[in-house]
């Protein structure tokens, strides 16, 4: 099989970010150090104390360690119904390993795959280059991103293998809210399809709560067996540096499979991620790292709408409710502006960075940027001031995309 197309938004992040001023395309909750991590701890532990340092270095645990396939287990099993098994875990290097593992598992020549859309280009590449044929889900602004059921159930076909969702989603920041993923799970069921959710998002939800009956669980509490989560440390836990995610199923046989496909691919992850990992994700240290993220979130969003809001001539958006990354519009005379000359001339002219809508998530998000607002409060804040400037003084000067 030929290897999938280049990745467009793992390009773009390469070639600009680290000459930017102004960071404001990072999807990562502002990282932490292993020190500030250790501070965020209730029983105030030494950063020193995280890592076994007395202990070998081997390959370790193959599938992942005890401690951090263990916290994970709690995580999913709570509010869950039925606990989930810590060998239903699968440790990998970051939520990226994961989802391609899954399809290296899965998917094969003559399988039809349904994507969520838009999203990660690795959700509909990967399975297209193993030799599926993909259909995208699509979800629409003007339906405020939320995907259509009835598409769904039409696109859906005899050899459809695998349903990809991605909650929440990347670039618009919206769920796929509970009653949307009750009936997703039946319908698959019903068919005997396997649904993927790329839960890499979860739990930084700060615009909506759990006291919402349209809160979403993740797609392991829905009571489907075949179905398959996969996340990381990278997004709502600020440690993208570590490099560790997870395969979580209800299905053994599904972690099985992917086990095998994961023994050709990584063997297992460093000893030392995990051990940060399994600490972080610790009852000592889990919720006030989370509680910390949706603080940020909620501040920093609040910034990026009252910039919105004073720029509503040029921008426009659904506001986003989870994740890290808001999806806005910028438009001229009615216009979709230029998104990739737009964000070239931002960054050379003001050292802020964006990321244009369709250069990375396709070509029908003309006058798209992708912003990711939950870096540090005061880099969004002096990023959200350049911009305002260069929307005074630069803006009218760029070229529309239409
Ligand atoms: C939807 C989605 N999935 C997966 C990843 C990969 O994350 P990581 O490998 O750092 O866990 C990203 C990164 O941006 C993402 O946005």
């Amino acid at each position: 099989m030929p290897p999938p197309p280049p990745f467009a938004v793992e390009q773009w992040m390469d070639k600009y970010e680290t000459t930017a001023k102004y960071n404001i395309a990072e999807t990562c909750c502002a990282s932490v150090s292993v020190e500030e991590l250790a501070s965020l701890s209730e029983s105030k532990a030494s950063a020193s104390s995280i890592l076994d340092l007395s202990a070998v270095q081997s390959y370790g645990e193959i599938r992942g360690s005890t401690a951090i396939r263990a916290n994970l287990s709690r995580l999913y099993s709570s509010k869950a119904g039925s606990p989930l098994s810590p060998d239903n875990v699968l440790i990998t290097p970051g939520a990226i390993a994961a989802n391609f593992m899954v399809f290296y598992a899965l998917i094969k020549p003559g399988d039809h795959v349904v994507c969520h859309y838009p999203t990660y280009q690795q959700l509909y590449t990967v399975p297209a280059s193993l030799g599926a044929e993909v259909d995208l889900w699509k979800s629409k602004a003007k339906n405020k991103w939320l995907p259509d059921f009835e598409d769904l159930k039409e696109l859906v076909k005899h050899n459809t293998k695998l349903i990809v969702l991605n909650n929440p989603q990347n670039p618009t920041g919206q769920v796929l809210p509970k009653s949307l993923l009750l009936k997703i799970v039946e319908f698959a069921e019903s068919k005997n399809i396997t649904v993927l959710s790329d839960e890499v998002y979860r739990p930084l939800f700060h615009g909506t709560s759990p006291m919402d009956p349209e809160f979403p669980p993740s797609i392991l509490s829905l009571g489907y067996k075949n179905t398959i989560a996969t996340g990381s440390m990278s997004k709502a836990y600020s440690l993208a540096g570590i490099r560790v995610g997870w395969i979580a199923s209800r299905s053994s046989d599904i972690i099985e499979q992917c086990a095998v496909a994961r023994d050709y691919t990584i063997i297992s992850v460093s000893q030392l991620d995990q051990q940060v990992a399994a600490f972080a994700l610790s009852p000592d240290v889990i919720h006030s790292l989370l509680g910390r993220n949706i603080q940020l979130a909620k501040a920093n969003l609040e910034l990026l709408q009252r910039f919105i809001i004073k720029h509503d001539e040029y921008c426009s958006w659904t506001k986003p409710v989870a994740g890290t990354t808001a999806f806005v519009k910028f438009e001229r005379d009615g216009k979709a502006i230029d998104a990739e000359a737009f964000c070239k001339a931002l960054q050379e002219k003001s050292g802020v960075m964006f990321l244009p809508g369709d250069y990375g998530f396709g070509m029908e998000f003309k006058g798209y940027v992708r912003i990711g607002y939950v870096n540090r409060t005061d880099i969004l804040k002096d990023g959200l001031e350049e911009l305002r400037k260069f929307m005074r003084k630069e803006y009218d000067e760029l070229p529309l995309s239409e």
